[in-house]
């Protein structure tokens, strides 16, 4: 797909068919983070992939939601605040911008695929950080459900609704 297509085609997928995502696809779609960039190349993140059914318990009890439940596999995207670059003059973390911009990245290779997902960060973070036994500086940020959307799954993605150029833009 070409990149505006990818774009106008990505929306957030809460409806999953039975077909499971194997492996090799997977992979695919984590390469797509591993090449995302981040400040001072430090790459502070790590993405965990829940394919056992304890580990797709212990997301779903995070995000207790029926839709959630029915994806085949979750990502979690963790952030290092250790290894994250911190901006000299005022020690900015830019911990959750590097993950952010591979978090879409998986988005955008995910809907270029043909899968579906959908951003989750309403979750209980604590409970992620226990079951993975995580060290104070790493933090989950963002679950992303991962399956094959149901056909025609809701209205056109052009049909978005966005604020206006005039409203999100100044020329100066
Ligand atoms: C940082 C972020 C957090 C989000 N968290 C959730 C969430 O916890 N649950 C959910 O259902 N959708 C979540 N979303 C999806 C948004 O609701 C969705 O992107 C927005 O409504 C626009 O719709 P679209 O993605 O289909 O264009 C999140 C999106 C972003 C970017």
């Amino acid at each position: 797909m070409e990149l505006d297509n990818i774009i106008q085609q990505r929306k957030s997928i809460r409806k999953y068919t039975d077909q499971p995502v194997d492996k090799e696809t997977i992979e695919k779609i984590l390469e797509s983070a591993r090449l995302a960039p981040s400040a001072v190349n430090f790459q502070p993140w790590k993405f965990y992939v829940c394919t056992s059914e304890e580990a797709k318990k212990a997301v779903r009890d995070s995000y207790n939601r029926e839709w959630f439940a029915a994806a085949h596999v979750y990502l979690i995207a963790c952030g290092d605040h250790d290894k994250s670059w911190k901006r000299p003059n005022d020690g900015k973390d830019h911990c959750d911008i590097d993950i952010a911009i591979a978090v879409e990245h998986i988005v955008l290779k995910v809907t270029d695929m043909g899968l579906a997902t959908c951003w989750v960060c309403n979750f209980d973070a604590q409970q992620i950080k226990r079951f993975l036994q995580l060290p104070d500086s790493m933090e989950p940020m963002v679950l992303l459900p991962l399956g094959y959307p149901v056909e025609n799954y809701e209205a056109d993605a052009r049909n978005k609704k966005r604020n206006a150029f005039s409203e999100i833009s100044e020329w100066i």
